[in-house]
């Protein structure tokens, strides 16, 4: 399945996010070209504390708050968010540093329209202080993955990969400060690909067309 584009010709965009918001506001900023292929209608946070709201309002994005605490459970909160969701057109969803675990039956509900970016040349190091991870093992070279979700944590076809070298006396803020800068590139060239259909989801595949 892939977006269906507007009528206007640019896929809505929703984004789901948990804190600062530095990948939502590249995001936000690629949208300003109007020839981009998107715009984001919906911003989503599930703490009401998250930086990237404040981000999302300067802009004259929509913003919601499901707070994933004033629920009893996982299928709780997923109900009032695929609501909260379903109050405005959705071709993609975006996670943008999103730190809740989405179950399955939430996922498979969006499958194929729901992207997410990863701090790190996935399948390696998947989960949290991916920096930390790289620099335990060794790695040479470290980055950012963005994929279409699947149920599995992590898991799923990517879309786009960008790569940073690691270098002698980085530690975890110099590593994350390299990467994040890739990160920005990445997610406004990986949400055109997917929005135009140029990258979209197939059993599983990305299928990529020119
Ligand atoms: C990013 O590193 C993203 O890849 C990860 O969480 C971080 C979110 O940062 N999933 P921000 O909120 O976009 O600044």
């Amino acid at each position: 399945m892939s977006p269906s584009l507007h009528r206007d010709g640019r896929a809505d965009v929703t984004v789901l996010i948990s804190g600062r918001g530095s990948n939502l506001s590249a995001l936000i900023d690629a949208t300003r070209d109007p020839a981009y292929p998107a715009h984001i209608t919906h911003v989503i946070s599930n703490r009401p504390e998250a930086g990237g709201l404040e981000i999302a309002r300067a802009a004259g994005i929509a913003t919601s708050v499901v707070d994933h605490k004033q629920f009893s459970g996982r299928a709780a909160f997923e109900a009032a968010l695929e609501g909260t969701i379903a109050r405005r057109r959705a071709d993609v969803i975006c996670l943008a540093g999103f730190m809740r675990l989405l179950s399955a039956a939430f996922v498979n509900h969006f499958r194929g329209r729901i992207i997410n970016i990863h701090p790190s040349l996935l399948p390696a190091f998947k989960g949290l202080k991916t920096h930390a991870q790289a620099l335990a093992a060794g790695a040479t070279e470290h980055g950012c993955t963005v994929h279409f979700v699947e149920p599995d944590m992590d898991a799923g076809p990517i879309i786009a990969q960008a790569r940073v070298p690691v270098l002698p006396g980085d530690d975890e803020v110099t590593l994350e400060q390299r990467v994040l800068e890739a990160e920005h590139a990445l997610y406004p060239r990986a949400l055109k690909l997917v929005a135009e259909g140029a990258a979209r989801y197939e059993n599983g595949r990305t299928i990529f067309s020119v």
